[in-house]
């Protein structure tokens, strides 16, 4: 197990491409406040995603549309106070940087110097490679992210696993390319066929971060409420539960109002 002390050295994005060339695998995970944060961050996790995520698992949206440029900054925010290691990228939320790419770079730089995160990720390929060429003009690295892109929900209808016909695995493969030849410093591929992002990881100079992506790629990412079992109603194929929190969390809260409710709790200690 790896926790890490107060001394050790941030993860930087040349440490990742580092990680990638030595066939390091890079550890990765969401969180959306300062103690989650906090937590996984001592337990030696290498990136750290503010993800719009957050809309499912902090606000009950059913997609990740309704996340805004303040709700980012707000819990980015947080979120850097209880990091010393780890490297923090922040999704840029949906409308923030799609068909315009000033717009995309005003956006980019308030969510820079109001966070102090360290990177951000935008999804998509060719359609938004403007967009992506001037935040990286500004000097601010950027993760791309293809394959299933939850802001573009609408588009597919389903969350189901994408690229598995011909023409859409040859589209994601060339717009890796096209984002590794722009200046990205890593992609997430998302719920594609193991064998394309295996493919696209070999291809790639760049790290290659995978979400129901299989094994052969350079890191994996989750959302952290699914991997410690947060929520016992999403359990898809490619999720692992390190935890049942659910359950532990139930039980502590149900202890505790039957403590309140018997008159166990507070006790003579538990006061002053
Ligand atoms: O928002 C998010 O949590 C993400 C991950 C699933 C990669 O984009």
């Amino acid at each position: 197990m790896s926790v890490h002390n107060e001394n050790v050295r941030r993860v930087t994005t040349h440490r990742l491409t580092e990680m990638k060339k030595r066939g390091e695998k890079i550890s990765m995970l969401t969180a959306y406040d300062f103690t989650m944060a906090s937590i996984i961050d001592r337990a030696g996790i290498d990136i750290i995603l503010v993800g719009d995520s957050a809309s499912n698992v902090m606000c009950g949206n059913s997609t990740t549309l309704p996340m805004t440029v303040d709700q980012m900054i707000f819990m980015a925010k947080s979120v850097v106070r209880g990091v010393k290691r780890a490297l923090v990228v922040i999704d840029m939320p949906f409308g923030s940087y799609q068909g315009n790419s000033r717009e995309a770079l005003s956006s980019a730089i308030r969510m820079m110097k109001e966070t102090h995160g360290d990177c951000l990720k935008m999804e998509g390929g060719e359609e938004i490679l403007e967009s992506v060429k001037r935040v990286l003009s500004a000097g601010i690295p950027v993760m791309g992210h293809l394959g299933l892109m939850p802001q573009s929900i609408n588009k597919y209808g389903s969350y189901a696993v994408r690229a598995t016909e011909e023409e859409e695995a040859e589209k994601l493969i060339r717009d890796a390319h096209l984002l590794e030849d722009a200046g990205c410093f890593a992609i997430v591929l998302e719920k594609i066929p193991a064998r394309l992002a295996a493919k696209v990881a070999a291809e790639l100079t760049i790290p290659v971060i995978g979400i129901g992506a299989g094994g052969k790629v350079d890191g994996q990412v989750l959302v952290v409420h699914d991997m410690l079992g947060l929520n016992n109603e999403f359990s898809p194929r490619f999720l692992r539960k390190y935890a049942n929190l659910e359950a532990i969390m139930t039980e502590a809260v149900a202890h505790y109002v039957d403590d309140v409710k018997t008159g166990d709790f507070p006790n003579e200690r538990e006061q002053y």
